[in-house]
């Protein structure tokens, strides 16, 4: 082996293929299968953050649902570190893997028991893996308020959620994920429920973790603004597939796929017509899940869907960039580049 030789590193969380579909009971009984996520695939390095980013029901909760193994897939791999934790851990994540890919949720109030200070919501990740003794663990949790900028330290430890602003509530709740040093954090709309004024400080917070602690980050949203400020990368999710892929600039830059396109349409306040609404639930046709919305749809969106392509520095499902128009297909084999 060559002197300074190392293998190269894999990357930090990878998932392949992804997918779930549930069965629902209409109204009379008649059972119908949304697909939830579909085929959905990524990469994520360390210190890096991407954003997945759709209108309600666009398979964003689900795709966290899925990384935190709190479902299993229908198909599809993930990779934490190069290794394949649904085939390794079958019956559900192993203590390790929940350790190092924590969650942060929509609501901080809900995610925090009303009963308990906050030093009882610190302390109990810190003593169940081992990150501190009964007699350093209100020093460490002290430590942890201190990271995500709630101070005094010891003043909040005492409190319990009600005497907390929303704000305040949901860095708790980013200092409980951290208590056990993760690699991965998944933040599932952890803005939507605050006032617009303390939105900026916790993405703030997100983006100083990421850059200083190498902390890798999934960001939720529906908010193509909080992407745009935190994440490296924007995953376009329309009804459960990934429709376009790309990094924030390009993707803002030059948007694609004609979802992505009316999206920042809505964010920029024009064309409030095409503004993206919740989809009604509607049994899967052959075409393209957008063709029904889509202002440049043409025959061949009705009846096939498209296949995930190369356009440019994106990846791009839309028939407009298909072989047609000379593109490449993205290959199973090749991740796309993060
Ligand atoms: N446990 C479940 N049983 C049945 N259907 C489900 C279940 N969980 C999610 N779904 C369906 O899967 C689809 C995707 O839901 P998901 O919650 O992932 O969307 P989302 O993008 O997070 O939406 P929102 O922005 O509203 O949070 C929806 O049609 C939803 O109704
Ligand atoms: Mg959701």
């Amino acid at each position: 082996m060559e002197a300074g030789y190392r293998p190269a590193e894999p990357p930090l969380l990878e998932v392949e293929g992804l997918s779930k579909s549930f069965v629902s009971k209409g109204l009379l009984g008649k059972a119908t299968t949304v697909d939830a996520v579909r085929d959905v695939r990524f990469s994520l390095a360390r210190g890096q953050a991407i954003a997945l980013v759709g209108e309600s029901g666009s398979g964003k909760s689900t795709v966290a649902k899925l990384l935190l193994r709190l479902e299993r897939p229908d198909r599809g791999q993930i990779r934490l570190a190069g290794r394949d934790v649904l085939r390794d851990e079958p019956h559900g994540a192993s203590l390790g893997y929940r350790r190092r890919v924590q969650m942060v949720f929509q609501d901080p109030f809900g995610s925090l028991n009303p009963g308990h200070d906050v030093l009882h919501h610190l302390a109990r990740p810190l003593l169940r893996h081992r990150r501190a003794t009964p007699a350093d663990v209100r020093s460490k949790a002290a430590a942890l308020l201190v990271r995500v900028g709630l101070e005094p330290a010891q003043e909040f430890l005492d409190r319990r959620p009600f005497e907390l602003s929303g704000g305040q509530r949901q860095r708790v709740a980013i200092a409980r994920a951290l208590a056990v040093e993760p690699d991965v954090l998944i933040a599932d709309e952890p803005t939507s429920m605050l006032d617009v004024s303390v939105r900026v400080g916790i993405l703030n917070l997100l983006a100083g973790l990421k850059r200083e602690q190498g902390l890798a980050l999934v960001l939720i949203t529906h908010d193509l603004a909080s992407a745009r400020y935190l994440a490296d990368r924007i995953l376009v999710c329309h009804r459960g597939r990934v429709v376009e892929d790309a990094d924030t600039e390009t993707l803002l830059a030059a948007p694609k796929h004609p979802y992505t396109r009316a999206l920042l349409a809505a964010i920029e306040g024009l064309e409030a017509d095409e503004k993206p609404r919740p989809r009604a639930a509607e049994p899967t046709a052959g075409g393209c899940r957008f063709a029904s919305r889509c202002p440049e749809v043409f025959d061949l969106c009705r009846t096939s869907e498209p296949e995930p392509r190369a356009a440019g520095a994106a990846m791009v499902r839309c028939h407009l960039y298909g072989a047609a128009a000379g593109s490449e297909p993205v290959a199973a084999s090749a991740p796309a580049q993060t």
